[in-house]
């Protein structure tokens, strides 16, 4: 059971409820409003990293590595992975995990950090990927992230998500792991969910197919904007039990 957060209130609103929070680069997009998680920097990661760590309780938390703080070497990898973990007290990290990652990922776990696998659609190789598209509908690309998957647990990975792949590839890749298999967009076929918390309390009109909106976020702020401004307007507010009142 996993979600996503950034923020402390959210992360202690979610943490009884999750086994794993995901702080993941998803942030760029759904806080900052960035077009991909491309633009994502170690600061930002470090910074929400604190936030829901102040917020969390018992969940375990983990911290995406943004792009190009991993892909190069393992000595890099260990250098951004060390720093999220020293600066955010969080439990683990999570990479996006191509052909070239195992032995960063076991690089890093031989040192300490335990790391949690991402394969399938890999929204940070979006650009050689070609989008936000669904992966593993053909054979060849489902091959491929079986290999990606097997490498990833093989090299001491203690989870691994699979996103946006058909039911087929997930119940492959489920099998053929010993460790849990966490989906998103990836059918019920993987031992564990995840999904980005704004999208599924319904905090955006537009949602990946693979979302269930279980809220209407939208729609409650803007009806609770609308009346605060019709209040505001009108002069009902602030109310009486609102004042501060004269007591000398
Ligand atoms: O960045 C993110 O939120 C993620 C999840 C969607 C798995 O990587
Ligand atoms: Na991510």
């Amino acid at each position: 059971m996993c979600l996503t957060a950034y923020d402390a209130p959210t992360a202690e609103i979610i943490d009884p409820h999750c086994d794993l929070i995901l702080v993941g680069d998803s942030v760029g997009m759904v806080v900052h409003g960035l077009p991909s998680t491309v633009g994502v920097t170690m600061d930002m990661m470090i910074m929400h990293g604190q936030a829901v760590m102040r917020g969390s309780k018992t969940a375990m938390v983990v911290v995406d590595l943004p792009f190009g703080s991993y892909e190069g070497t393992p000595d890099t990898a260990f250098a951004s992975a060390s720093r999220v973990m020293m600066e955010t007290s969080c439990q683990a990290v999570k990479i996006e995990s191509g052909s070239y990652a195992a032995k960063t990922i076991a690089y890093l776990v031989e040192r300490g950090i335990p790391v949690m696998s991402h394969v399938g659609l890999r929204p940070q190789s979006m650009h050689v990927l070609g989008g936000f598209r669904a992966r593993g509908r053909n054979q060849k690309v489902a091959d491929e992230i079986l290999r990606n998957a097997v490498a990833a647990a093989e090299a001491g990975s203690f989870a691994v998500v699979v996103e946006g792949v058909s039911a087929e590839i997930a119940e492959r890749v489920t099998k053929a792991v010993d460790i849990p298999t966490i989906g998103i967009g990836a059918s019920p076929n993987c031992d564990g969910q995840i999904l980005v918390t704004p999208d599924m309390l319904g905090l955006f009109d537009r949602v990946p197919k693979f979302v269930h909106k279980f809220g209407n976020m939208r729609e409650q702020i803007d009806a609770s904007v609308s009346q605060y401004a019709d209040e505001v307007k009108s002069r009902t507010f602030p109310r009486a039990e609102n004042l501060y009142v004269f007591k000398d």
